[in-house]
């Protein structure tokens, strides 16, 4: 985090990296929106979502009619810090982008990105890469593919804004340079004591990833609450999953890797 700015939100310089496994969006016969999967619950309450939005988003740039039942498959827990709205909202923009003709990288695609949140111009990228500004200024960066991760999630949703608006407001310098794993390692997350301060649990979920045997980097996510840990083998980062499981019937797990 670099600084607050005046229309509220904060300039930062931040690593965005992918994982093999999480929400899907299908696009198929009929009309509508539907939504299934673990975390269906969450969203099916709410009147829009970043699915519907970026569907609206994009009928309205391009002048056409969303044809076609959009499905979003829910796996990853709602509000947890991961990015899987704006995933998800990525998604929805590319599968129509491709239903009907419009480059990946046409600017007004980018523009729809741009508009339905700071992380979605990233995730419709979708490669690993440093956000600078509100995370939609990219710069590609070699990523790490293959490396083991596991998410871990404490069962409490976190309001983005709200951590956000708890940050200090000191900056402590720019991201390192070199390659991903060590740049991480020598960065932080300045969202971490402000997340902290609204669940103390992200604490727990944090010490308990550390400890564990064959971790490279333990951290949390974005805003959280997920934290995030890479490992040096597949193995170990089950034993971790096995842990974090163990005790803890409310936390959340996901065994990935990074694309
Ligand atoms: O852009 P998005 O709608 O995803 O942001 C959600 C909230 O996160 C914003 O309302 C703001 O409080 C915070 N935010 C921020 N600075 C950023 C990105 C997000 O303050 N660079």
């Amino acid at each position: 985090m670099r600084r607050r700015r005046d229309d509220g939100y904060h300039e930062l310089e931040t690593l965005f990296a992918f994982v093999a496994d999480g929400d899907t969006v299908t696009l198929g016969g009929g009309e509508g929106f539907a939504v299934e999967g673990p975390f269906a619950g969450a969203l099916a309450e709410e009147g829009d979502n970043l699915v519907t939005r970026a569907a609206a988003k994009f009928a309205e740039t391009f002048g056409v009619d969303v044809a076609g039942r959009i499905t979003l498959t829910k796996r990853l827990p709602v509000a947890s810090g991961l990015g899987g709205g704006s995933a998800d909202a990525a998604a929805t923009l590319r599968l129509l982008a491709r239903r009907e003709g419009v480059a990946i990288d046409d600017p007004r695609l980018f523009d729809c990105a741009d508009a339905l949140g700071s992380d979605v111009p990233a995730c419709l990228y979708s490669r690993t890469a440093i956000g600078r500004g509100r995370g939609e200024r990219l710069e590609p960066v070699a990523g790490a593919s293959g490396t083991p991760v596991l998410l871990v999630n404490p069962g409490v949703a976190v309001s983005t804004a709200r951590v956000f608006g708890g940050w200090d407001r000191v900056d402590r310098g720019a991201l390192g340079e070199g390659d991903l794993l060590n740049v991480a390692r020598a960065g932080r997350n300045d969202l971490e004591p402000p997340a902290l301060a609204v669940a103390p649990v992200i604490g727990e979920v944090l010490d308990l990833l550390a400890a564990q045997p064959g971790v490279t980097l333990a951290r949390m996510s974005g805003s959280g609450a997920t934290c995030f840990a890479l490992f040096d083998t597949l193995a170990g980062r089950d034993a971790a999953a096995e842990a974090a499981g163990a005790g803890q019937p409310g936390w959340w797990c996901l065994k990935t890797v990074l694309l």
